[in-house]
């Protein structure tokens, strides 16, 4: 076999959290098309289909070269018939019928919109499609009810769907850092997410909180989030208490739960931002504004748990799906954000680092930077 991957080139590995997928992406056009395809099955509740399409994407995004070919596919996992057939499409024709169709369709278009609202999912997004609404004057004309959280996300809604900026989670990384430190010396603050990946932009900011002094984080999110308030800092947040239970055993469902148990803060964040060019232009600068809407997760671990919640939190998503799904699978181990159980000897397996963690499971360690999956 290692003569065929020798003339192929490196085979490619059926799980994403065994493959390096560094940034950037050689293979967009194909990678959005199959992408718009799995959200779209998504919102249809076509799970199956959009896994399929969910799993070919990020094969293609592992590869540091451009798919031209319909034949380069040969070689590659997880491409179904389906999936082949797009890419042929895209790359003989150009684009894809049957992606052109998608973007197209009011549905498509409705529940992106809706589900671009933060605090709105695809079911609430596919009944207010159901209920005839279709645009963001739809359901604020309509006085839809919406809760708190929705009544942020309509409100802050372009600033929101803005991309933020690696300069501007610089700048809340200072503030967060400031406001953590002033209650909690000695306190860890991680950067995390798609930033940790070494994006250059991303729809939020994450970070992780943790003291190496297991215990002394206790009380500390509370604290910070009504400092950060006071001084006028947040528009919107929502705090979940830490519900997470040490267990001396755990099962299949629990790498399932897709909630972790943290002590965390969903936000949206006020951030300055002094627009130099300003100055000349004196008449219109009652109508400048100059601050920017930006969603902000903060998440509290217990040191212990650091490395699972870091590996966790780094994403990306589809990386965190792979991992759990090899740990069951190919393992008989069980992953979540906040521990690794191993069914087979029925112990908690512990770990310093996330290093340690895939050398649990027998993985290759992949840099945050290649979980670009
Ligand atoms: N995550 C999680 N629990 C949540 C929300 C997110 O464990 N309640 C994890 C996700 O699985 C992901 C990581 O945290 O691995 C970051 O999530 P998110 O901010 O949604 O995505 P990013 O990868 O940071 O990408 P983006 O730039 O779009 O924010
Ligand atoms: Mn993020
Ligand atoms: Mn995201
Ligand atoms: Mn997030």
């Amino acid at each position: 076999e290692s003569d065929a991957s020798e003339v192929e080139g490196p085979t490619v590995p059926v799980y994403a959290c065994q493959r390096r997928t560094a940034l950037p992406n050689w293979n967009q056009i194909l990678t959005d098309a199959l992408e718009i395809l799995a959200e779209e099955a998504e919102f249809g509740n076509s799970e199956g289909r959009s896994l399929a399409f969910a799993r070919a994407a990020p094969v293609l995004r592992s590869i540091p070269y451009a798919v031209t070919r319909f034949e380069d596919l040969n070689s590659l996992p997880c491409f179904g018939a389906h999936s082949r057939k797009i890419v042929q499409e895209i790359t003989e024709d150009g684009s894809s019928v049957e992606v052109q169709r998608v973007l197209h369709s009011e549905r498509y278009r409705t529940l992106k919109v809706f589900s671009g609202i933060f605090g709105v999912g695809k079911k609430t997004a596919d009944r207010w499609y159901q209920e005839g609404l279709r645009t963001l004057d739809d359901l604020r004309k309509k006085e839809k009810k919406l809760n708190r959280q929705q009544e942020a996300g309509l409100q802050h809604y372009t600033d929101l769907n803005s991309p933020v900026t690696r300069l501007e989670a610089d700048k809340i990384q200072h503030v967060v850092q400031d406001a953590v430190l002033r209650f909690l010396p000695g306190a860890i603050i991680t950067l995390t997410g798609g930033f940790q990946r070494g994006k250059q932009s991303g729809h939020d900011v994450d970070f992780l909180i943790t003291h190496p002094t297991e215990g002394k984080e206790m009380g500390l999110l509370i604290k910070v989030v009504s400092w950060l308030s006071s001084q006028g800092l947040l528009l919107y947040h929502h705090m979940k208490q830490n519900s997470y239970k040490e267990p001396t055993q755990m099962s299949v469902q629990a790498s399932k739960d897709r909630l972790d148990h943290f002590e965390s803060c969903f936000s949206i964040f006020k951030l300055d931002t002094p627009n130099e060019q300003m100055e000349s232009s004196s008449t219109a600068a009652e109508n400048i504004r100059n601050w920017k809407a930006l969603r902000v997760d903060l998440v509290v671990t217990p040191f212990s748990q650091y490395p699972f919640a870091l590996l966790g939190w780094t994403g990306s998503k589809h990386f965190e799906r792979e991992l759990r799904r090899f740990a069951v699978h190919e393992r008989k181990m069980i992953l979540n954000s906040h521990a690794l159980y191993d069914t087979k000897q029925n112990v908690m397996l512990p770990a310093h680092s996330e290093e340690d963690i895939f050398a649990h499971l027998g993985l290759d360690y992949i840099l945050p930077t290649e979980r670009n999956a």
